[in-house]
């Protein structure tokens, strides 16, 4: 095979989807050195960051930064391995590694890159230390994984960002999201977008039936007239409650800002028409219950498909309290109950985490 300095479609694919690689440098007296490492590619160069802290010497100490200052000479090797030995694969990208010193060319694109794949870290500063970045001259892979495609049943463009390995593992996932209420000037791709929408598409839902439909807003205009409408709409409600009128003001204006200004909207709404329909109240009630438990199913796989990818979301209950409003500002279809509003962008800021509550608390009886 001739040799090659980038990586062809499947093999970009391949280590996009791994989350862990080795890095392997050698000392001036050539003593080799290999340590696993978060990555990022854009196509041209492999990037890794320095966050651990080191007890002494800071990042300066650290071998592979020796190493490279010594001889760039190094290799990123991003590899799988399965039991199943029809599932094996790698990449090994070999070339010089040199540091990005911080500001320099390259250096906020590579932590951009980094933190769309690793949330873990957005909260943290690696603005002051340089990265690693690897730039291949020979690329070698082999086995079967590098085949291996997604699952591309669902068609769209939001396929491609559902891929196993882009976003984090279940845990960190789950326990990492938080709920974020104000986001960076920083547009959302149309195509992360319709990743969430499409893993919202494979929540469990009553009879299989999948009661919602998604109203996506992007544009300046359709999100300021919503704003408006729902803020006149609430004013009243808060007047009505006899709060004063500055405080209703400033309510309004953190509402209204907040709907404003997320890159993203989607407000998910029910329809019922699919469902069953009972001459009891009682079973009416309960088949409506369950379109609502399966629209909250929905909407976390929204959140979380959001994260695994990079990108922070918000709740807002709001339009569970004015549909009217919200179909008339959007000129909706009548059937389609609004529920809630999910904001969508890049966290402005870290936001605070709320204790969750101890399991002991929840399980109130494990037999
Ligand atoms: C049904 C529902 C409605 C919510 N409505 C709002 C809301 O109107 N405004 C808001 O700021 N957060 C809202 N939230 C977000 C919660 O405040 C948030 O999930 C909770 O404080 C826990 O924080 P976390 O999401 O960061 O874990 C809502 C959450 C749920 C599940």
């Amino acid at each position: 095979m001739p040799e090659r300095n980038t990586l062809t479609p499947a093999e970009r694919a391949f280590v996009e989807r791994q989350r862990v690689a080795r890095l392997a440098t050698a000392d001036a007296a050539g003593q080799p050195h290999a340590v696993p490492v978060c990555f990022a590619y854009d196509g041209q160069r492999f990037y890794t960051p320095l966050d651990e802290k080191p007890k002494r010497g800071g990042w300066q100490g650290l071998q592979r930064i020796r190493n490279i200052q010594a001889r760039p000479e190094a290799s990123l090797l991003v590899d799988v391995y399965d039991d199943d030995w029809s599932r094996l694969g790698y990449v090994l990208a070999r070339g010089p590694a040199r540091l990005l010193p911080p500001e320099s060319d390259g250096h906020a694109t590579a932590l951009r890159l980094l933190r769309d794949r690793y949330p873990q870290y957005r909260t943290m500063d690696l603005e002051s230390r340089p990265v690693i970045a690897l730039t291949p001259e020979r690329v070698t892979s082999w086995g079967p994984a590098l085949a291996e495609t997604a699952d591309t049943t669902g068609t769209d463009a939001g396929n491609a960002w559902l891929q196993p390995g882009r976003g984090l593992d279940f845990a960190p996932l789950a326990r990492s999201r938080r709920s974020v209420r104000a986001f960076q000037d920083r547009p959302v791709p149309r195509e992360a977008l319709e990743a969430m929408l499409e893993a919202a598409r494979w929540a469990p839902s009553p009879h299989g039936r999948q009661p919602w439909r998604f109203v996506v807003l992007t544009r300046a205009e359709p999100k300021q007239r919503l704003a408006e409408a729902m803020g006149d709409e609430w004013r009243r409600v808060l007047a009505m409650d006899g709060q004063a009128s500055d405080v209703i003001q400033k309510r309004l204006d953190i509402s209204r800002e907040r709907i404003r200004t997320a890159p993203a909207l989607i407000l998910a709404c029910l329809y019922l028409e699919g469902l069953d329909h009972y001459p009891d109240a009682d079973r009416q009630r309960a088949e409506e219950t369950m379109a609502v438990q399966s629209l909250g199913a929905a909407i976390q796989n929204m959140l979380l498909a959001a994260y695994a990818i990079g990108l922070d979301t918000g709740w807002m209950c709001a339009p569970l309290f004015c549909g009217d409003t919200v179909r008339a500002a959007l000129d909706l279809d009548p059937m389609l109950i609004p529920h809630a509003l999910i904001p969508v962008g890049y966290a402005a800021r870290d936001p605070k985490r709320r204790p969750h509550r101890p399991l002991d608390e929840l399980v109130v009886r494990f037999d």
